[in-house]
């Protein structure tokens, strides 16, 4: 390996199309059925050579996580090595751009990231499965933005089948601002399980990707509003943007999203719907 080398990756934001919560395990962990995309923004993350594992955090979002080894991207290489059976060695560059606590998997997609770029830069070859099970240690959304690609995501978070290729379709995503921790989300849920969702069919056009989640909506958004009641004021303005086929929370929030025709219209709308406090962005789901 050359002393320069390193490798660089985006960690995206993860969007829960939707996500619907099917039962409770007996350990506390919920059954989902979630349909999951992927933004093409996000953290960026970066490994090169270095003696020991250390942690260099940047980025507008760098004070909301942590940088000692309680973050998961160092928890991830930790896990990685003892995997493999060997010391672990890398500088890791994390550039935090999207939101912490926010319901996009921002923490688990760093993770997912550090994975699949040590096991290049260390040259390893590990079994997919234990590697997913590696993932899941670390957390129910890991091995999904492990996986990266629009999927259906089962169980807790661990089974994961593909979707049918995603149109183009344009993104804002908004944060009002205060962290929506899951825990509480879940915790705060009531009422019946849903059923499982019926076959997923995107079509070919944003349009038809929002008419098809139109049935299915987001579980956790009624927790997370009594936990973040800024959610509500997201999505009215989220809805009454010219242009939206789409508004909706992800996760256990309290990012919310919309969908757009294109890029360039959820750019425009994203200029539109700035607002003091909130984080808003704008881009394409990856397909
Ligand atoms: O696995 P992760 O650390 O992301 O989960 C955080 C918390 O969210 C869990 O401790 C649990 O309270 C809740 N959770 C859940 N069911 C899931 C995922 C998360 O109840 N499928």
């Amino acid at each position: 390996m050359p002393i320069d080398a390193s490798l660089s990756a985006l960690a995206p934001a993860k969007v829960n199309l939707s996500l619907r919560i099917t039962g409770r395990r007996n350990d506390g962990y919920h059954l989902l059925d979630s349909l999951v995309a992927f933004t093409d923004f996000g953290d960026q993350i970066e490994v090169s050579e270095a003696e020991g594992l250390t942690l260099i955090v940047q980025g507008p979002f760098a004070d909301a996580v942590p940088h000692d080894k309680s973050n998961l991207v160092l928890k991830a290489a930790q896990s990685l090595a003892q995997a493999a059976g060997i010391e672990a060695h890398a500088q890791i560059t994390l550039t935090k751009t999207l939101p912490a606590a926010g319901g996009i998997g921002g923490g688990s997609a760093d993770a997912a990231a550090v994975l699949r770029l040590l096991i290049q830069h260390w040259s390893l070859s590990l079994a997919m499965e234990d590697l997913n099970k590696l993932a899941l240690l670390l957390g129910a959304d890991v091995p999904v933005c492990l996986n990266n690609r629009p999927c259906r995501m089962t169980g807790i978070g661990e089974d994961l089948s593909p979707l049918p290729p995603l149109p183009p379709v344009g993104i804002v995503l908004i944060n009002p601002g205060h962290p929506c921790e899951t825990p509480a989300v879940f915790q705060a849920r009531t009422g019946p399980f849903s059923d499982k969702a019926s076959a997923f069919e995107p079509g070919r056009s944003a349009q038809s990707l929002a008419q098809a989640l139109q049935a299915d909506p987001n579980d956790l958004t009624e927790a997370a509003m009594q936990i973040c009641p800024s959610i509500r004021q997201v999505l009215k303005h989220l809805a009454s943007s010219p242009g939206i086929l789409l508004a909706r929370m992800s996760g256990s929030g309290a990012t919310c999203f919309g969908l757009y025709d294109t890029a360039a219209q959820a750019q425009n709308a994203a200029t539109d719907l700035a607002h003091p406090g909130w984080w808003v962005a704008a881009g394409s789901l990856a397909k």
